[in-house]
């Protein structure tokens, strides 16, 4: 199982102090390695990098530019600058992005060019409440996963985060058959039936009894929970329990 903390535009130098406890319970505890992955805002990677040096959790950038080489493109940060300070991960496609003008095109694109970085990419897809009222998810997210993987045959370093607009900072997750039948929807979209999926919108120690039964999960994108080492530590050791 994959545990990805996804900070968003939270955390500065003091909350460096806050991932002790993670560290020592990543190292007390058989946690696989690479199976802890912080994403911070791009300010605290590299500190994150140094603090987790001795330790078996990894790093991730929570979005990048398109371009692969350096360019005239103020306030953006691609790729190879993540992997250079020491990602190897990068999220890709977030809703909160995508909201901001962010298409599928654009989104394929910089799949590619955080491939050949050398970085795993964590392909967040999701539809809106209007979507699923609808009856489009299915739609949504094939198309999501058609474009955004266009021309991208070895798949194998990237990660699809399912997760429903209408969960993310909710509270609500969606009924255990719904998610159960969509991961099994967007696993069939592949054919290396070993493609990994995870599930993100409001998990919390508080449903994650709930979730883990749906076996057909790989692991989990966590946004609010993950900012409370407490918290996230609850998560991870609830679904090995
Ligand atoms: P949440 O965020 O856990 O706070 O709902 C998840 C995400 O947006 O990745």
């Amino acid at each position: 199982m994959y545990f990805i903390a996804n900070w968003k535009m939270f955390g500065d130098l003091r909350s460096l102090n806050s991932l002790d406890k993670v560290i020592k319970f990543s190292k007390s505890n058989k946690i696989n390695k690479g199976r802890l992955i912080y994403c911070p805002p791009y300010t605290l990677i590299r500190s994150f990098f140094k603090k987790f040096e001795n330790c078996q959790i990894d790093i991730g950038g929570q979005n990048c530019h398109e371009s692969e080489i350096f360019g005239p493109y103020t306030g953006s940060v691609n790729c190879r600058m993540l992997k250079n300070i020491g990602a190897n991960y990068v999220i890709i496609g977030h809703s909160e992005n995508r909201k901001n003008g962010e298409n599928n095109k654009l989104i394929n694109l910089k799949i590619k060019n955080a491939l050949k970085a050398k970085l795993k990419v964590i392909f967040c897809i999701g539809e809106s409440l209007n979507q699923k009222k609808k009856n489009n998810t299915k739609l949504i997210l094939s198309k999501q996963i058609k474009v955004g993987l266009n021309k991208i045959k070895y798949k194998k370093n990237i990660f699809i985060a399912y997760e429903p607009i209408w969960a993310i900072g909710t509270g609500i997750i969606p009924k255990p058959k719904d998610l159960f039948d969509t991961v099994k929807f967007i696993k069939s979209k592949f054919k290396d039936k070993s493609q990994k999926v995870l599930y993100g919108g409001s998990v919390n120690p508080q449903n994650i009894n709930e979730l883990k039964k749906i076996n057909n999960i790989n692991g989990f994108l966590i946004g609010a929970a993950s900012h409370n080492s407490k918290k996230f530590i609850d998560i991870v050791k609830k679904t090995y329990n």
